[in-house]
């Protein structure tokens, strides 16, 4: 159970994988007015970044829980470096089905809603987790622009254009599930960049110290047809935020 390898080289070098940036991060965390204690589980918590700079920050402890063994090596690693491993703990684990055995404070899932079968079944797993009048995040997609054709669709790596909902859309959407949206940090083009840009030198720099790998071929695909797609159809169509909710 693991993450498959092509995911842990693309994205070896970064600390958020997703397109909202440290300095959203921050800015998300302030936003929240995090009181000191506040208890938190993050389901798909990749290298940790969330939890480690609000342990730091706001003194949050949590648990993430993550099914790349890399990522949760980098996030106890991080915690160390942040001087906040007392406060965060990081379970290589399939988030899937994951409910704290405490109820927390707030409960997150940021970029990974196919953990609870899409936008709906996450929302209703985070709650299994979550106290009466708690915050829940969740950092979902959207169509920042209507795709015009099947072309956009595919290169955005939708199934659909009914995969991902417009912003307004997806903010009716939480609304029609019984939750207020309180809050939120959308991510901007230069945070997709930070996520998607900083992926091809990670990918550059493993081919040229790997030519042997049996991955080579793959990651060279991701590298040449990833790029292409970025800067043609998802830079411009595809928007990603972080909502906080909390049920009505
Ligand atoms: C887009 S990344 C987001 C990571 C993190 N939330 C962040 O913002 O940096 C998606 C994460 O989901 C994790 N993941 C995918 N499927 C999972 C599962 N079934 N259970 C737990 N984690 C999963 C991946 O390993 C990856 O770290």
């Amino acid at each position: 159970m693991d993450l498959p390898r092509s995911f842990t080289i693309a994205e070896s070098g970064h600390r958020i994988h997703n397109p909202i940036d440290d300095r959203k991060l921050a800015q998300l965390g302030r936003a929240l007015r995090l009181e000191p204690g506040t208890t938190a589980l993050d389901l798909a918590s990749g290298s940790g970044e969330m939890l480690c700079t609000w342990a730091r920050d706001h003194q949050v402890t949590g648990t993430g829980v993550d099914i790349s063994a890399a990522f949760t090596a980098k996030a106890k690693a991080r915690a160390e470096e942040l001087g906040v491993a007392g406060r965060v703990a990081f379970v290589h684990g399939d988030a899937a089905g994951h409910v704290a055995d405490e109820p927390v404070d707030l409960a997150a899932c940021i970029g990974a809603t196919w953990i609870g079968g899409g936008t709906a079944g996450t929302v209703e797993l985070l709650q299994r987790s979550l106290k009466p009048g708690g915050l829940m995040l969740v950092g979902e997609c959207y169509w920042r622009l209507d795709p015009p054709d099947e072309a956009t669709v595919k290169g955005c790596h939708a199934q659909g254009r009914d995969e991902f909902r417009s912003l307004p859309g997806l903010v009716d959407h939480f609304g029609d599930l019984g939750y207020d949206v309180v809050e939120m940090v959308l991510a901007d083009q230069d945070g997709w960049d930070r996520y998607s840009a900083a992926q091809w030198l990670n990918i550059r720099r493993w081919l040229d110290a790997n030519p042997g790998d049996e991955l080579v071929g793959q990651m060279r695909t991701v590298l040449d047809q990833g790029r292409a797609n970025y800067v043609r159809y998802q830079r411009e169509h595809l928007g990603w935020g972080v909502f906080a909710l909390m049920r009505r």
